[in-house]
């Protein structure tokens, strides 16, 4: 273990979440001292969100905090911090067009502006901002970082208007940079994603739904290493933004007939409408991160799904399976 990472404290916020949780325990395991926030918001369930946190609760180099980014007292949670990784948020592109922006607006905008505020006056070393492949909206494939910015849903102005937010600060002295994950998958995927949704049907015996015709393509990051870049990100003195992703494009179609395999039972689907705030496809250009942050994608995807199987068959509860689907 270096000198630095023995002495670096990292707050990640968010992280009884999906890719908080993961991180913590990855900054654990490289042996930093991890302080994490999380206000357990009502996207899913408190229950799950703990169990996120079995495998870091233990361990004394790791501090909880249970509190609301926009209610607590940041400067006093930033002390003795030398890094943030800000992952807290209000995720999902299909929601957020009616009164519910105000929520996106607060917890994505207000909570990083807020961060950013008290990590001026506390001199910290680093802060990663968590953004997303959402800020693009439509646009030219592979997209590169420059690519114009035209957000097709509420989430992605405000994943947007955060990242302007953090831009504003960088001038100001703060060493920010920002991630921009493209749909993450793994063990403990938000239940409302994807992949999450399709395996639990296909382990119920159910049909999936799938919105539009399914050839819609996203390219998926496996956790893991949307993880190593957020560390990576986390020493590197770069600044700007970085595309995060899994370097494939898969339609949903496809990716249907991966699960199928992975479970061993074809998936039926159903067709539904298009759902506005959906994007037709993704497809990151990579080369602004493998050059300043030394990023290649290592998990393909038949693996990354595989584990996430493993992960739903361990975890998913049999009386929850014996439910009717929602
Ligand atoms: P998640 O919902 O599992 O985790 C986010 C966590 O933040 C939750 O546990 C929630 O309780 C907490 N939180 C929200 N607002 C808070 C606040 N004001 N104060 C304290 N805690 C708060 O989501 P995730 O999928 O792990 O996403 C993490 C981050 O990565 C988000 O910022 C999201 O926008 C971004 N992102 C995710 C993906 C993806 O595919 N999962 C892709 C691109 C970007
Ligand atoms: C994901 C995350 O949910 C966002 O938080 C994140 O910011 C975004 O990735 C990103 O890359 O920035 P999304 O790509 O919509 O958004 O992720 P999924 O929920 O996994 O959906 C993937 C595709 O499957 C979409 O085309 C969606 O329409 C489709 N889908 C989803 C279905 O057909 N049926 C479902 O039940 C769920």
């Amino acid at each position: 273990m270096s000198e630095i990472k023995a002495a670096s404290r990292v707050l990640v916020t968010g992280v009884a979440g999906f890719i908080g949780s993961h991180l913590a325990e990855r900054l654990l395991s490289l042996g930093y001292e991890v302080v994490g926030v999380d206000a357990f918001t009502d996207l899913y369930s408190r229950e799950r969100k703990l169990k996120n946190l079995e495998g870091v609760l233990a361990d004394k180099r790791f501090e909880f905090v249970e509190g609301d980014l926009l209610e607590l007292d940041l400067r006093e949670l930033l002390q003795g911090v030398r890094s943030v990784a800000h992952l807290a948020g209000e995720p999902g592109v299909r929601r957020g067009w009616g009164e519910d922006f105000r929520v996106y607006v607060e917890r994505n905008v207000h909570s990083t502006r807020g961060l950013l505020e008290a990590a001026r006056a506390s001199g910290l070393h680093r802060f990663v901002y968590a953004s997303s492949s959402s800020v693009y909206g439509p646009c030219g494939y592979p997209v590169a970082e420059e690519s114009p910015r035209r957000p097709a849903s509420p989430y992605g102005l405000s994943k947007l208007a955060a990242e302007e937010v953090v831009g504003t600060y960088r001038e100001r002295g703060v060493s920010a940079t920002v991630l921009r994950y493209f749909t993450v998958y793994g063990p403990r995927q938000r239940p409302e994603m994807a992949l999450s949704r399709f395996i639990e049907s296909a382990m119920r015996g159910e049909p999936v739904e799938v919105f539009g015709d399914g050839e819609q393509t996203r390219d998926m990051t496996n956790v893991s290493d949307a993880v190593g870049a957020t560390v990576a990100a986390q020493e590197a003195r770069a600044s700007g933004a970085y595309n995060i992703s899994g370097g494939r494009r898969v339609s949903v179609n496809a990716l249907l007939d991966l699960v199928g395999r992975a479970v061993g039972e074809p998936v039926e689907a159903v067709y539904a409408g298009e759902i506005r705030g959906d994007v037709r496809s993704t497809w990151a250009d990579l080369g602004r991160a493998e050059r300043g942050l030394g990023y290649r994608p290592r998990v393909g995807l038949e693996e990354g799904i595989a584990s996430q199987v493993e992960w739903a068959l361990a975890e998913i509860p049999e009386e929850r399976l014996a439910e009717s689907a929602v």
